[in-house]
């Protein structure tokens, strides 16, 4: 079941905000609005963020991230639209309730945080359950917890400004996963770490998060990090959301051309993988190697490929096998099955020339109009000369 969902979200800020989302139904552009002196910070955003789940909002500065998530915890009430959280719609509930809900389920780690001066680390790291009344024994015990899964034991005596700013976002983290709230915010968290420090951290989260395995929703500016962390990625432009799907989705079927210039620097070779461009086995099945041999049926395929990797394989991994051999790579899933085969020719279109669509939000088509999956090559995509009837593996 879905832990977090918002439907058709819209905030406007400025005069008569209401009739301002009638404007945006009926068509009317961002810039019109905000010539009229409205600004419309989220347009009919639609999320949905299951159990366990990294869901991150990427966007360039002023798309309306912020936004968007101070309405998903409730600090900030929508023009339109609805947030549930566990089914529960925050806009029917009291200011008590959703004082409630925000203090037992919702953690909040924003990108400076400010940590009081005059307490400790550890008081820093118990500050939320202190808010929710826990006794001073066990909020010691979890802070303490929680300072050691973020890497800071032996820290829970010192002053917030004897910490660097990598370690103070980390008294941050703590305190977020001190509290026993599941539903994890966090708004450019890591964005004003240096480099390395900002990679550790995200590290750190993935490690956590295979254990604590809680929901977050994760906004960054960084298409790297959103692509490092997110299990789905929605990608934000002047207040919509204009794609939402897994890393792969997005470098290999960008929905239109702002975001395929989007991911323009991202290395490919790390996000993608192998099961999201093979090609079924059958594509290769009756093809003739460069020495005569002919590949029947699946076994002799995966006999003659120059390597066999799993589904999750990265593309990196796929150029020393792709360039000794002219037979394509074996893919095998988690069980072991065979499922799918890479070529050299693949590998490098994929990586040459990402595949464009024109319209936001229409899948890629097949030459006989049917949509096809990531991975999933087409009749087009062949190479010259490659007859499905008669194949035969072109020599180096
Ligand atoms: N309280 C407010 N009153 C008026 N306008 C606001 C308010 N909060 C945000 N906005 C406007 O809404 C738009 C979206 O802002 P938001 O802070 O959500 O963007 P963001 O994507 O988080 O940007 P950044 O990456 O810089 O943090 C901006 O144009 C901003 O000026
Ligand atoms: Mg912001």
């Amino acid at each position: 079941m879905s832990r977090l969902q918002a439907e058709h979200l819209y905030k406007v800020f400025g005069r008569r905000p209401e009739d301002a989302v009638r404007k945006l139904e009926a068509g009317e552009s961002r810039d019109e609005l905000r010539a009229e002196g409205t600004t419309a910070a989220v347009i009919d955003a639609s999320i949905e963020v299951d159990e366990g789940q990294i869901f991150v909002v990427m966007g360039l500065s002023g798309s309306g991230k912020s936004t968007l998530l101070r309405m998903l915890n409730g600090l900030l009430e929508p023009t339109a639209g609805t947030v549930r959280i566990d089914g529960q719609d925050l806009t029917s509930l009291s200011d008590k309730e959703l004082r409630k809900v925000r203090s037992e389920k919702i953690s909040m780690v924003f990108q400076h945080f400010a940590l009081f001066p005059h307490r400790s680390v550890l008081e820093n790291a118990a500050y939320g359950l202190e808010v929710q009344g826990v006794p001073r024994a066990e909020r010691t015990r979890r802070a303490t917890e929680a300072l050691e899964l973020t890497g800071l034991k032996g820290w829970e005596k010192s002053w917030p400004d004897e910490l660097s700013g990598g370690m103070q976002q980390r008294v941050g983290l703590a305190r977020a996963l001190a509290t026993d709230a599941d539903l994890l915010l966090m708004d450019e968290s890591f964005s004003a770490l240096d480099p390395l420090i900002r990679r550790d951290m995200q590290d750190q989260l993935l490690e956590l998060q295979k254990t604590l395995k809680k929901t977050i929703v994760f906004i960054t500016h960084d298409l790297n990090e959103a692509m490092r962390l997110g299990d789905r990625i929605a990608v934000m432009r002047d207040g919509r959301i204009v794609q939402t799907g897994s890393a792969e989705d997005i470098l290999v079927t960008p929905a239109n051309d702002y975001v395929a210039s989007f991911t323009q620097d991202v290395d490919r070779t790390r996000v993608l993988t192998a099961g999201a461009i093979m090609a079924e086995v059958g594509t290769v099945l009756g093809a003739t190697t460069p020495e005569g041999h002919k590949l029947t049926t699946a076994a002799e395929f995966r006999a003659a490929a120059p390597a066999t990797v799993g589904v999750d394989t990265p593309l990196f991994e796929l150029f020393t096998p792709c360039s000794t051999s002219t037979v394509p790579v074996a893919v095998t899933d988690e069980h072991g099955d065979l499922v799918g085969a890479v070529a050299a020719e693949r590998l490098l279109a994929v990586l040459g020339e990402p595949a464009r669509q024109d319209t936001a939000g229409v899948p890629a088509q097949g030459g006989d109009g049917t949509a096809v999956p990531p991975g999933k090559t087409t009749a087009a995509d062949a190479p010259a000369g490659h007859e499905p009837e008669d194949k035969v593996i072109a020599g180096a």
